[in-house]
């Protein structure tokens, strides 16, 4: 399968160290012998901490955006130093480079391409670019919840959710740099128009990938009209 994998921020980096990516790595390169990836790498924590420095500056929010995408960049660099052979080593800045860039056959993985959305929205466009089979978005919750489970005891995880009902759901949520909540409305609106076999699931557990695909009952899957 092709197949687009959307690692967080948040999960790559809850802590400054490799170990993450180390892991990831070792999955991705495993994978990789039997599937073609495209792996997206968000900003996380070091994103959010650089934008809220060039906020104080007074700069705009699409110059934030700017910065934030170097962020994901510089992580998308660092999961390429993990993967190191089995990786294409540069870092594509547009669908069209990644396109080119794949037909090394190699991992490619890249970060943020321009403002006003998240890397949520650039793993969905890239799927549809490259055509993938599946999009797997690993973040730092279990899915979609009915409510809040930190606050909500009887709060459920939804399994199967459609993307119109999935819209609905977010809409009115906050969309500012580096706020980007549970899902970028962007990344559904293309998950919607391309009827994108998708799966969002916690990466805390870099094993979760596996289990999402090979079609196993994990997170959130977002499911046909
Ligand atoms: P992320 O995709 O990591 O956003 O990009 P996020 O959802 O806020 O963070 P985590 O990692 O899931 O916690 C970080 C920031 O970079 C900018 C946005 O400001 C985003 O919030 N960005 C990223 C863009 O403007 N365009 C892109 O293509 C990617």
């Amino acid at each position: 399968m092709k197949i687009v994998v959307a690692i967080g921020g948040s999960i790559l980096l809850k802590e400054y160290d490799s170990k993450k990516f180390q892991k990831y790595s070792e999955i991705l390169k495993d994978l990789s012998k039997e599937h073609e990836l495209f792996v997206v790498v968000g900003g996380g924590k070091p994103a959010r901490d650089y934008i809220s420095a060039v906020r104080n500056l007074n700069a705009g929010e699409a110059q934030c955006d700017d910065i934030g995408i170097e962020v994901t960049r510089l992580n998308a660099k660092l999961l390429l130093i993990a993967l190191g052979d089995s990786a294409y080593q540069r870092v594509p800045h547009n669908f069209q480079e990644a396109l080119e860039f794949s037909s090394s056959g190699k991992i490619i993985v890249m970060g943020g391409t321009e403002p006003a959305h998240s890397t949520d929205a650039v793993s969905a466009i890239l799927a549809e670019y490259v055509h993938a089979d599946k999009l797997i978005n690993l973040t730092s919750v279990d899915g979609l919840y009915t409510k809040d489970p930190n606050k909500f005891d009887d709060a459920e995880l939804v399994s199967e959710i459609t993307a119109s009902d999935l819209l609905d759901f977010l809409n009115g949520k906050d969309m500012k740099a580096g706020t980007y909540e549970f899902f970028d409305t962007t990344a559904v609106q293309m998950i919607k128009r391309s009827n994108l076999e998708t799966v969002i699931a916690n990466g805390y557990e870099p094993e979760n990938l596996i289990k999402a695909i090979n079609g196993e009952s994990i997170g959130t899957k977002v499911i046909n009209e």
